[in-house]
């Protein structure tokens, strides 16, 4: 008997050994990068530290929800590139991203914005959501910090559309260095006291020569990063691998979009600006693939912080104008892959 259970448990070792690593998966997909750890953490943009941390390459996505955003002026999406450094529960990142000229802060004016970036960071949920990338949802807060040129830093907390909060203690601290058309920025300081040793972190950007303020943004999907040494709960993991994940065939999930009408309410890819619901033409770059799942399982789980798009035309309302449809699971993973596609 005992023979038996020890047999037993070694077989269950080998088959977890042969199950494919969750953040390798989640890397692999491009949603998961590894901090580098070190002794100091460097807040100069040129410290020789940096080299030490992988670069991440992410498409900053002009915001195409709430107006006036970018995407209306047809704006393309940037490259930008994240470097994480970590020492203990402190971490510094450095975003470098292409800006032709600096604006910085000004108070003798009010018709000029200053160039200006944030860090949103999240934990993921406890079956591996992660919130809504525009400022989270009621039930999932997420923290920030801000830069803004020729500013203190500042250090916020949101919990939906409209809820951003400055939070009390130290500043986030930031260093800037614009040179040959490239900012590069660094903001240092401790990660929110919640987190896990797995941070979601997604970047925003706004270009002061291009009157960037509010919703005038570009913005990142969320990107996972971790922490080398620290263990996650396996079940976040593999809840994280199945919400990052899409196992669909577009093509099919095209049909389907046709055979649902969504684009009645919806822009498509080379489709006409449609006003009843979000512009989706960069849904898949812009949304994390457990966000378009659930939108599309259950669309009244949450609003999109526009009152247009709330029955009644108020999000109070809690009913999305978008139906539940009657999917398959098969049905919904198909959308899910052709959506993802749309960046
Ligand atoms: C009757 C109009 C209508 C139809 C048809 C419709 N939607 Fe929607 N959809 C909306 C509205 C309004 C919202 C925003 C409100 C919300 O969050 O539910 C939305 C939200 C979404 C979102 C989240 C977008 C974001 O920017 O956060 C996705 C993804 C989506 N819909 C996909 C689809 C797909 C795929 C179909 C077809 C299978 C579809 N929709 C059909 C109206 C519609």
């Amino acid at each position: 008997m005992i023979r038996l259970a020890a047999l037993l448990s070694l077989a269950l070792c080998v088959g977890e050994a042969q199950a494919a690593d969750p953040l390798e998966v989640l890397r692999g997909e491009g949603y998961a990068s590894a901090a580098a750890v070190v002794k100091a953490l460097p807040i100069d943009p040129k410290d020789s530290a940096w080299e030490k941390a992988a670069p991440i390459s992410l498409l900053a996505y002009p915001q195409s929800t709430v107006k006036p955003g970018l995407a209306e002026d047809g704006a393309a999406p940037l490259k930008m590139e994240l470097r994480v450094l970590a020492k203990g529960r402190e971490l510094a990142v450095r975003l470098s991203w292409p800006d032709a000229a600096i604006e910085s802060w000004r108070t003798d004016r009010t018709d000029s914005f200053a160039d200006s970036a944030a860090l949103q960071f999240a934990l993921p949920g406890r079956e591996g959501t992660l919130p809504y990338i525009g400022m989270g949802e009621p039930d999932r807060p997420v923290d920030l910090w801000l830069w803004r040129n020729g500013r203190e830093t500042e250090k916020l907390s949101a919990h939906g559309f409209g809820t951003l909060e400055r939070q009390p203690g130290k500043l986030p601290d930031g260093d800037a260095l614009w040179e040959n058309g490239t900012w590069q920025i660094v903001l240092t300081g401790t990660i929110p006291n919640k987190a896990g040793p797995l941070l979601a972190l997604s970047a925003a950007i706004w270009n002061g020569g291009d009157a960037g303020r509010d919703g005038r943004k570009r913005h990142t999907a969320w990107h996972l990063i971790t922490f080398p040494g620290a263990r996650t709960n396996s079940k976040v993991l593999s809840g994280l691998v199945k919400e990052g994940t899409a196992s669909g065939n577009p093509e099919r999930g095209k049909n389907l979009a046709e055979e649902h009408g969504c684009s009645g309410c919806h822009r498509l890819p080379g489709g006409e600006p449609v006003e009843t619901g979000p512009d989706l033409t960069l849904a898949g770059g812009q949304h994390w693939p457990g966000y378009l799942r659930r939108s599309v399982k259950r669309p009244s789980s949450f609003l999109v912080p526009v009152d247009r798009f709330a029955e009644e035309g108020n999000l109070t309302s809690g009913k999305s104008l978008m139906p539940s449809l009657d999917l398959s699971d098969q049905d919904v993973e198909d959308l899910v892959a052709y959506l993802r596609s749309m960046k």
